[in-house]
């Protein structure tokens, strides 16, 4: 029998990551304030994402996860809301047709602002500070005032995931997501790239594809999922007093539903199983996520499965590797082993981005596009060797045209680096770079897809 769960007993547990507030009052008063706010997601809508997931663990369908390492106040606009969306949109589109698989898309996006750090506290030019942990915590200006935890901050946060949320509701649903307007989605500069044309040919074989249905009597007023969209949100539930301030219990079920994002993720670095974030979480009926990075050894994973998903529910869990490419191929094979052996559901997605984090030879972080790739490979490599499912893909990526990972179809070098790189946090893929990825997978997919069948037919044969 499970322990007792409340929305608080992870308070009760040591606590990683969390930031030091200077007056607990306020943070108490915001909470307060916090927990009277609306629900930013409808639990009917964490639990049709779930049913979504079950749907990815049987290989029915494939998960697109993506968007800001950090979401930022500064850059709240509603031009990078989209942009950010049609990347995935476009992916989605690659993913979808190249494969003959539904795609279940989440974005990191709408209260993505909670930062893990390596170190408290960051030192420049011999003035010691502490460390920047999002924009729902503190400032990054390295200056003191900035850097001091401001609990204020949560209800901006608040209010922003709010609007996005709203604009997103709007794009997904009014008619933005139509599959008609596929040719529209294309970024200017991705258009010009050598992915722009390899995208067109793919929405040139789309049109035709929705003629052909029109003709046989198929349209968007027939099927609502020619002109619309499900696109769930998601974030790391870092900053606890936040995502408790947001924890409620669904009138229609009884069950506690954290409503600040349809899917919330455990970090690499606060994945302990005595720990306040597996507490937390483990509470929660959401559909969650564990990130599985190279120091976590099968036993422990185990222990955190029993935890965060005693019932063996399928869509409840899921296992997000990111090990980097060098090791992907001896830290994954056990997890999954073992994993299969005990006979457990999950979804096994891919982060090819935390695990393969740089330093270029003028000192940006950043990250190869090549080790992106190659993990990714990896991923379904090693997934076809122990007959598991590879199930998705989590990644950082903008709409914008920035210059944070090098490599790719623009060949970006270290020196190119400087011309655009604007994250507030990790290096994160553009759009053309994101769309090539989105290629590759297709084609592993549809390989996936291609032997599955001979298998099958093979067996009816038999
Ligand atoms: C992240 O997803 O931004 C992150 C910090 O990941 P990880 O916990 O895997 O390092
Ligand atoms: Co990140």
């Amino acid at each position: 029998m499970a322990k007792r769960w409340t929305p608080e007993t992870w308070r009760e547990r040591p606590v990683q990551q969390m930031p030091v507030y200077p007056d607990q009052a306020r943070v108490d008063a915001v909470t307060d304030l916090l927990s009277n706010y609306p629900p930013l997601v409808f639990a009917g809508e964490a639990r049709s994402l779930k049913q979504d997931l079950a749907e990815v663990t049987r290989g029915d369908a494939f998960l697109l996860q993506g968007g800001d390492c950090a979401e930022s106040f500064a850059e709240f606009h509603p031009d990078k809301i989209r942009d950010t969306f049609r990347v995935m949109l476009q992916m989605a589109v690659a993913l979808t047709f190249g494969s003959a698989t539904p795609v279940v898309k989440v974005g990191r996006v709408a209260g993505q602002f909670a930062k893990p750090r390596s170190a408290p506290t960051e030192t420049v030019d011999g003035v010691e500070l502490p460390s920047y942990r999002g924009d729902i915590v503190n400032g990054f200006d390295f200056d003191e005032a900035s850097r001091v935890p401001d609990p204020e901050r949560m209800v901006r946060a608040y209010n922003q995931a709010a609007s996005t949320l709203n604009l997103l509701r709007a794009f997904s649903q009014g008619g933005y997501a139509d599959l008609h307007k596929v040719h529209q989605w294309t970024l200017g500069f991705v258009s010009r790239s050598a992915q722009g044309k390899r995208y067109e040919d793919l929405a040139n074989r789309i049109d035709e594809a929705l003629e052909f249905m029109a003709a046989c009597g198929i349209t968007a007023d027939s099927i609502p999922q020619i002109s619309e969209t499900n696109f769930y949100t998601s974030h790391e539930a870092l900053l606890l007093p936040y995502e408790q301030a947001l924890t409620r219990v669904d009138s229609t079920t009884g069950d506690w539903y954290d409503v600040s994002a349809h899917f919330l993720w455990i970090g690499d670095r606060t994945r302990q199983p005595d720990g306040a974030h597996v507490e937390f979480l483990r509470g929660v009926n959401n559909p969650i996520g564990l990130k599985c990075g190279p120091s976590l050894d099968p036993d422990e994973l185990v222990r955190l499965i029993d935890l965060l998903n005693p019932e063996d529910e399928p869509g409840r869990l899921t296992l997000i590797a990111r090990m980097g490419a060098d090791k992907v191929g001896d830290h994954l094979a056990p997890l999954l082993r073992r994993v299969k052996q005990e006979g457990r559901t999950v979804v096994w997605a891919c982060d090819p981005m935390h695990g393969n984090t740089v330093k270029s030879s003028n000192g940006y972080k950043t990250r190869p596009f090549e080790r992106i790739l190659s993990e990714v490979r990896s991923f379904f490599d090693v997934h076809d060797a122990e007959g598991t499912q590879p199930g998705g893909v989590h990644f950082e990526m903008t709409g914008e045209e920035v210059t944070e990972c090098t490599g790719g179809a623009q060949a970006i070098t270290d020196d190119g680096l400087s011309d655009r790189y604007h994250t507030a946090c990790d290096p994160r893929l553009n759009a053309s770079q994101a769309l090539e990825l989105a290629f590759l997978i297709a084609e592993k997919l549809k390989e996936d897809r291609a032997d599955r069948n001979r298998a099958r037919r093979i067996a009816a044969a038999e």
